[in-house]
């Protein structure tokens, strides 16, 4: 017996789906039957994600985007919809980190960090409901927010003061547009080995004399399941939200992180 696609005839974008865990959260999406955009800076690690995705015979392009500069978003949906008729899921995942200590924060960093994930977050979001809105039969938009979002971070304050105000957005969002059928949830991964967190190893490692590696292992240790996460463990999580079996979920954050976080 074959099993159903959950995602059949729907339309996801997933942005920074170029590699790491939006990679994964599209072949997922793909692989659930959505038709999917694949939302990049670089574009070149964007085909290669649409290539392995239409190798495995699903549906997907490519689509630029700068989620620092707000002005490519509408362009953006506008592409999706032109290529695919229509728009009925968002997954926000790109983001970026960097790793500084506290008293080192320039404005710069703040600016840099905070533009991307999360102004770029809130207005990628508010398009996306626009889209929905004018469509009239609802919608699922999920935002890649961290278990750093949930507490503070003394070596990248900035990056989790933008993760925890994607938690903030979530719940807004989630109320504004309820009454469409929006349903708007965060996901709070844990450790998942990706580019990101070899920068996070490779920046602690320069900063504070760690040997390259460690830092990850020591955090290990504090995982209850003592291992990090694989992303498909993250992107299970995003197409069970994205599907019809989630449809009385909305304005929740939801940690995917081995047990770390418990709130
Ligand atoms: N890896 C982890 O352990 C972890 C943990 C918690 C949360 N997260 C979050 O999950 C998301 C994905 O993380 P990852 O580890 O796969 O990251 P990654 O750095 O490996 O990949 C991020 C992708 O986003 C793209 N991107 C960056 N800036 C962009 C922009 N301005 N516009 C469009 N695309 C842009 C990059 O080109 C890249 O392909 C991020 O939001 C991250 O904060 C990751």
């Amino acid at each position: 017996m074959s099993i159903p696609e959950r995602l059949a005839g729907k339309v996801a974008i997933v942005t920074g789906a170029g590699r790491g865990i939006g990679r994964t959260i599209a072949d997922t999406l793909a692989s659930e039957g959505a038709s999917v955009a694949v939302a990049e800076l670089n574009m070149e690690a964007a085909q290669e994600s649409v290539d392995l995705i239409t190798e495995a015979g699903g549906t997907a392009v490519a689509v630029a985007l700068n989620l620092g500069k707000v002005e490519t978003i509408a362009p953006m949906i506008d592409q999706v919809v032109a290529a695919f008729g229509r728009l009925d899921i968002l997954v926000n995942n790109a983001g970026l980190v960097q790793i500084n200590p506290f008293l080192k924060v320039e404005e710069e960093e703040w600016d840099r960090v905070m533009n991307v994930n999360l102004k770029g977050t809130f207005f990628c979001l508010q398009a996306a409901a626009k889209q929905m809105e004018k469509q009239g039969e609802g919608g699922r938009i999920i935002s890649m927010s961290s278990i750093s979002g949930r507490g503070g971070r003394a070596d990248s304050s900035v990056y989790a003061a933008s993760k925890m105000g994607i938690i903030s957005i979530t719940r807004s969002a989630a109320l504004a547009l309820a009454d469409k059928n929006i349903l708007v949830n965060a996901i709070c991964p844990g450790i998942v080995p990706t580019p990101m967190w070899d920068q996070i190893d490779d920046e602690r490692a320069r900063l504070f004399g760690y040997e390259a590696g460690t830092a990850r292992a020591a955090l290990v240790e504090q995982v209850p399941l003592k291992r990090v996460a694989e992303a498909e463990e993250v992107s299970a999580v995003v197409a069970f939200l994205a599907s019809s079996e989630s449809s009385f979920i909305t304005g929740q954050a939801i940690n995917v992180d081995g047990g770390m976080e418990m709130d």
